[in-house]
């Protein structure tokens, strides 16, 4: 990860309506090229509404938006913030157009005029790098949900994009389906160096995030890593917000009167200081 910044935002206000209260109030924040961030936060407090300032589907009342050095307000940038910056929604049925993977994958590019000997290439690693290449044929209403959204990441892959905001894009999912999506995620981001902002419900989704913003009526209440947002449980449950499985288990062992540490948060450290706990009668080892 680099110290260049990807996305960010200057204390941007928003409101849908012009008396309207804004839903965005003084949001700053900045992700970096190639980092994982998460965006963690109760039904309504603006998350898809901040994730659709990266790209300029909506611009901000007050305050500015930056692309790398692009100015979203910048109608002469569109389209290059566009294709920098591409966004995979929550359902995947809302995204599919064609009725065959491969050209619903292609489709994007096509009207971007890419011309056809490319556009090949660029469908065919997409598909690949989604995991979908072996469904390219097949019609997209045969996939399974984690399928079709693994389609709808492939055809935002195909146009090369420096960075990915997913708006709850495994809400949908089954827990096969959101492993699937989550896996080509990380590769995307671990092996290509595609910059991730994902907006989750899922706490253990945010737990393998570099950063986690955490949002509150409009506002970024929390910025920091997953340890040192988890770690803060009361907050996050006065936010209506859970704490990761694995962290819930240790606060509940603690409770119980076991010294147990507070700042486990994945499932494998969680289960590497059970076993040590079993093993020794002492959970640090
Ligand atoms: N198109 C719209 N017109 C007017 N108000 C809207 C519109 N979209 C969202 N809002 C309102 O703005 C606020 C923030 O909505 P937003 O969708 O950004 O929240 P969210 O954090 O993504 O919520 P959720 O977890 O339910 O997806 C909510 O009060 C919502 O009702
Ligand atoms: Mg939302």
């Amino acid at each position: 990860m680099s110290d260049e910044k990807m996305l960010k935002t200057e204390n941007i206000t928003f409101a849908y309506e012009e008396d309207a209260a804004p839903v965005l109030r003084g949001v700053s924040c900045e992700v970096r090229r190639g980092e994982l961030v998460a965006v963690l936060g109760a039904n309504g407090c603006g998350k898809s509404t901040l994730a659709k300032h990266f790209n300029a589907i909506l611009l901000p009342t007050e305050g500015k938006v930056w692309v790398e050095d692009m100015d979203t307000a910048d109608e002469n940038k569109l389209l290059d913030i566009r294709q920098k910056v591409g966004m995979v929604f929550q359902n995947p049925d809302n995204q599919i157009v064609a009725t065959v993977v491969e050209e619903d994958v292609a489709f994007a590019l096509e009207n971007l005029g890419v011309p056809p000997q490319e556009m090949r290439l660029r469908v065919d690693e997409a598909m690949e790098l989604a995991g979908i290449y072996k469904h390219r044929a097949k019609g997209p209403h045969k996939l399974s949900g984690g399928q079709k959204q693994r389609v709808a990441i492939a055809g935002v892959i195909a146009m090369r994009p420096d960075c990915l905001v997913l708006d709850e894009a495994t809400a949908m999912l089954d827990p096969r389906g959101r492993a699937q999506v989550m896996k080509t995620v990380r590769h995307l981001n671990r092996d290509f160096g595609i910059t991730v902002v994902m907006i989750t419900h899922y706490m253990e989704e945010a737990a393998e995030a570099d950063r986690v913003l955490v949002m509150s009526g409009g506002e970024i209440v929390m910025n920091g890593t997953p340890k040192e947002v988890f770690v803060r449980s009361e907050e996050m449950k006065s936010l209506r917000l859970d704490v990761p499985q694995a962290q819930e288990l240790c606060l509940a062992l603690r409770e119980a009167g076991l010294d147990v540490p507070t700042d486990i948060i994945s499932t494998e450290d969680c289960a590497a200081m059970l076993a040590r706990l079993l093993q020794t009668g002492r959970a640090d080892g």
